[in-house]
């Protein structure tokens, strides 16, 4: 079998693996009482990845343009955070188009930079290749898997003297639930050695009107969002959920400080699932919950970052539109 042949079956084992857990995960979520609940990572299909990067134009979504700012302004501060070339590894690279900017920082501090893209979408790292492969002096690699399986791939044959720096930015670490945030920057210390960095961005507090605008803008590309999920299962896994029955429906839990994204069920209706060889029940109002969003302080990402082995050395804030990036560091 050629090298060619080998990449092409693998591809394949991993696209079963992925269609498998999409399966159980919907079963899982659309099962659960009181509460049916589907994960957020299935937003991202390819119709779903092209309508968050148009959230991300929305007047109404500061988010993306803020971390960019950010990054774009303090870039060549942030890469200084050690003095020896960095090995950067970003998680859920999306686009990677405000990657860009840290990745010029180091190649102008060391004359090449060496990059590592992580996503469990193909499509992503496929416009991440296309964005950052050509910038002369990038050295990119991807890897087609969960953010902690590419992590240890990635630094599987770590050099001794190689320097890594992690990048978890668009405040993805907002959709996890606290206690799973918690897990997953401790595994991710896990695979760290003491001084290696994590740039962490966060979104933080801003005022409620401003936040419910955000997720529910009135041109409604966030609804189209939101009920992609169901086109989403309908294409991959044989659905049969009828688009128009399903309303958007956003609201902040200021306990929690997040924002909550539903689908709300317009009428009493059973919705079968060919993969899963069965069908649903939906009340009448019942809802699917299908994101939360984070809204940090910053002490809050201080104590995010102490309590998963982190010490938070520098942070770098946008006036805005509220949001941190924060440097923190293997202790
Ligand atoms: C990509 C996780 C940052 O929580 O704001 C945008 C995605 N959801 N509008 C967010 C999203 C609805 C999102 N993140």
């Amino acid at each position: 079998m050629t090298k060619q042949q080998l990449a092409v079956r693998f591809d394949r084992r991993l696209a079963q693996q992925f269609a498998l857990q999409f399966n159980q995960d919907v079963l899982r979520g659309l099962t659960s009482e009181p509460q049916k609940w589907l994960s957020a990572q299935y937003f991202y299909d390819e119709v779903g990845s092209a309508l968050f990067e148009a959230i991300t134009a929305l007047p109404e979504y500061g988010l993306t343009r803020a971390d960019s700012r950010l990054l774009q302004r303090h870039a060549a501060e942030m890469v200084r955070f050690r003095p020896e070339p960095l090995h950067i590894i970003e998680l859920g690279s999306g686009s990677g188009a405000k990657t860009r900017w840290l990745l010029e920082a180091e190649a102008t501090r060391h004359g090449t930079a060496r990059y590592t893209a992580i996503d469990v979408s193909a499509a992503a790292l496929e416009m991440c290749r296309t964005t950052l492969g050509r910038i002369p002096a990038v050295e990119i690699e991807t890897e087609n898997a969960t953010y902690l399986d590419g992590v240890r791939v990635a630094l599987r044959n770590r050099q001794p003297g190689e320097r890594v720096l992690i990048l978890f930015l668009g405040s993805t670490i907002g959709n996890f639930p606290l206690p799973d945030a918690v897990q997953l920057l401790i595994e991710l210390r896990g695979s760290l050695q003491f001084g290696d960095g994590l740039l962490l961005g966060t979104d933080l507090m801003k005022p409620i009107e401003q936040l419910l605008l955000a997720y529910d803008d009135p041109a409604g590309v966030t609804a189209a969002f939101n009920r992609n999920l169901l086109a989403h299962i309908n294409r991959e896994l044989g659905g049969k959920f009828d688009l128009g029955a399903f309303q958007h429906d956003v609201r902040f839990d200021s306990e929690e400080s997040r924002i909550e994204m539903h689908l709300r069920s317009v009428r009493p209706q059973t919705v079968w699932i060919e993969a899963l060889d069965r069908g649903f029940r939906f009340g009448a109002g019942e809802t699917i919950w299908t994101e939360s969003s984070r809204k940090f302080t910053m002490d809050g990402v201080k104590q995010l970052a102490a309590a998963s082995g982190f010490e938070p050395r520098m942070h770098w804030t946008d006036d805005e539109w509220p949001f941190a990036e924060s440097l923190l560091v293997a202790e």
